[in-house]
């Protein structure tokens, strides 16, 4: 199976966790989108969706998948999203789409939260995926000098801006060994809107796809 092929898989597994009558959250990226485009088989069994992007936003509506406001939604019964990386104990890399910030807000609005996820993006330690930091942009270079401090190798992402108006920066060179502190001392320094390590909010489920089918995880 290709990489596509397992994205799929286990974005179809997913839909096992989308409970009837309720209200859930939807990730984005490549896997995401596998997930959407499964969802609207089954589009009738739910109230509808929360975005985590513009962009799975317009993709919902393509498929007549009703999209809501956040406020408007109250608690949701599931997040489902992909991951840039995982560890075991479900502590994930996120942001490689740019879409952390909304990423994170929804999945902490979630009462699950199911990261779907082919078999290449499990580590033993995160870092070697360059970590996504959403920046306010007056606060690019402050920022960046604080990263370097802290043994990092931030980068602009050229040419993008997130949906909510900032850059990214993107950080080499991190070795995570513990992703929950290192989480908070980021979220720490003035300008940083969100990082993209979601560990003191890890995911409750790894729906991980591999070549010998979807290898079901939960954190440990
Ligand atoms: C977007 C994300 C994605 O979940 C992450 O980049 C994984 O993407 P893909 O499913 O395309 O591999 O965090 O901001």
């Amino acid at each position: 199976m290709n990489q596509d092929e397992l994205k799929k898989q286990v974005a179809e597994a997913a839909l096992e966790y989308v409970e009837s009558g309720t209200v859930i959250g939807v990730g984005t990226g490549s896997t995401a989108n596998f997930f959407i485009d499964a969802l609207a088989g089954i589009k009738g069994k739910i109230d509808g969706t929360v975005a985590s992007s513009v962009a799975s936003a317009e993709r919902l509506k393509g498929h007549g998948i009703p999209v809501l406001d956040l406020n408007e939604a109250g608690e949701l019964s599931v997040y489902i999203d992909g991951a840039d990386e995982t560890n075991s104990q479900l502590h994930l890399i996120k942001g490689g789409g740019g879409a952390l910030t909304r990423e994170k807000i929804v999945a902490g609005a979630s009462r699950k939260f199911v990261c779907i996820c082919d078999e290449s993006k499990l580590v033993s330690v995160l870092g070697a995926f360059p970590l996504p930091i959403e920046v306010i942009p007056m606060a690019q270079s402050y920022v960046a000098r604080e990263l370097v401090k802290l043994g990092g190798r931030p980068e602009l992402r050229q040419g993008f801006t997130t949906d909510n108006g900032n850059i990214i920066l993107d950080v080499k060179d991190l070795e995570i060994m513990e992703p929950c502190k290192f989480e908070s001392e980021l979220n720490n320094i003035p300008g940083i809107v969100t990082v993209g390590i979601f560990a003191n909010r890890p995911a409750d489920v790894l729906l991980l796809g591999t070549a010998n089918g979807v290898d079901t995880r939960t954190a440990g």
